[in-house]
């Protein structure tokens, strides 16, 4: 037993936990990803799993997203970049909802299936049935050989390494490079980005691993914030356009690991509804980095303040209107909007496993979780 506790105390690297190692590995596992496909400097990316149906998805008529729980997520994010960069109509499907409501699918369709595992049960089933409509199934996973991979076409793995963590972290933000490379790929075979954009766009995309461990650095800082808010009953998430689906993902990851009810919303949505449950006792975590919405969130920060809400901001280095109004700022790293969900995603993470640490939780297995739902 003692060498069991060793080997495990190894295997976390001197992190308390395997989700904190996780997220602490994401410089190094998103440059993984990153690493002999992109290639910034001579205009290329390789990404030599899909090589054959580049052309398929350059002339698909729309990209179907199929995919469960974080994964989903990144599929989310997907849509906002392959719309944005491709010009091809998306549409983002939970895998066990597709399956079983006779889905439109033809042969000019492309199925992008996105999965850590590689296992779950409702992904793979939606492929199967995808695939028997005709359509072209392309795989995101990280587990090489995993049922999922096997039953697509073909594939790129998001090699992030083994994520032991049930919490998805390292996978969620492996998943959104890998997509980000498909989008570019096929945009610049398409013409639909100017050379100069795809270009800065690699570049931009070849420093995120630094940026990634900007944002580390903000640990601390999670940790007090953390220490305010672990008691807290419900918790908000509001972001927009590339961050919407950040603000959904911040939410899950407390959810799941904290048991603290949290919700993600577009913030523009929330006066449709969650902005009812705003008071001096309702944390609300705004996505607020400077992009094209960022006009827009200040006035949404501005009607959860009129309501006494608590704001925790993320915002982009050097912003100084928001630090007027929210309570706590956290500043990462500026980007590009597309590109901004895998730097913001960062202090959501920490936030909510220091919170699940200060309330006594089992970080790495919270209850009725499991790592890879085999089962529907
Ligand atoms: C479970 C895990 C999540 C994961 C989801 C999809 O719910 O706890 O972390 O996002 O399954 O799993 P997949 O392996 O298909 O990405």
């Amino acid at each position: 037993q003692t060498i069991d506790i060793q080997l495990e105390a190894i295997e976390k690297g001197g992190y308390d936990h395997f989700m904190l190692k996780e997220i602490f590995e994401q410089p190094k596992s998103i440059g993984d990803c990153l690493r002999g496909r992109l290639q910034a400097k001579e205009g290329k990316l390789v990404l030599g799993g899909i090589f054959d149906y580049v052309t398929k998805m350059v002339n698909a008529d729309r990209i179907l997203i199929i995919a469960c729980g974080t994964s989903w997520h990144a599929g989310l994010v997907a849509e906002y970049i392959f719309e944005e960069f491709c010009r091809i109509p998306v549409e983002v499907e939970y895998a066990s909802e597709f399956r079983y409501r006779n889905p439109i699918v033809n042969e000019k369709d492309v199925v992008i299936a996105i999965s850590q595992s590689g296992e779950t049960a409702d992904t793979l089933a939606a492929i199967e049935l995808a695939k028997s409509k005709g359509a072209t199934i392309i795989g995101v996973c990280n587990v090489v050989g995993s049922s999922i991979a096997r039953a697509t076409h073909a594939g790129s793995y998001t090699h992030a390494g083994p994520e032991i963590g049930v919490a998805s972290t390292k996978a969620f933000t492996a998943q959104i490079s890998v997509l980000t490379m498909m989008a570019l790929m096929i945009a610049e075979k398409k013409g639909s980005l100017s050379e100069s954009k795809y270009r800065s766009l690699l570049f931009e995309l070849e420093s995120v691993p630094d940026k990634v461990s900007k944002a580390l650095l903000l640990n601390d800082q999670l940790e007090e914030i953390a220490k305010v808010f672990k008691d807290a009953r419900n918790f908000l998430y509001l972001g927009r356009g590339f961050n919407f689906p950040v603000a959904l993902e911040g939410a899950l990851k407390l959810k799941e690991i904290s048991y603290i009810h949290a919700e993600g919303y577009p913030a523009a949505e929330m006066k449709h509804g969650p902005i009812a449950l705003i008071d001096e006792e309702m944390p609300v975590v705004v996505i607020a980095t400077k992009d094209s919405s960022y006009e827009k969130i200040v006035s949404n920060v501005q009607e959860v303040k009129a309501r006494k809400g608590k704001v925790i901001a993320v915002v982009s280095e050097g912003d100084t209107e928001i630090p007027k109004m929210a309570d706590y700022v956290i500043e990462v790293p500026h980007i590009s909007d597309a590109l901004m969900p895998l730097i913001a995603v960062i202090p959501l993470q920490l936030l909510s496993y220091h919170i699940a640490v200060m309330r006594g939780c089992n970080v790495d297995q919270p209850r009725n979780l499991a790592k890879s739902v085999t089962v529907e």
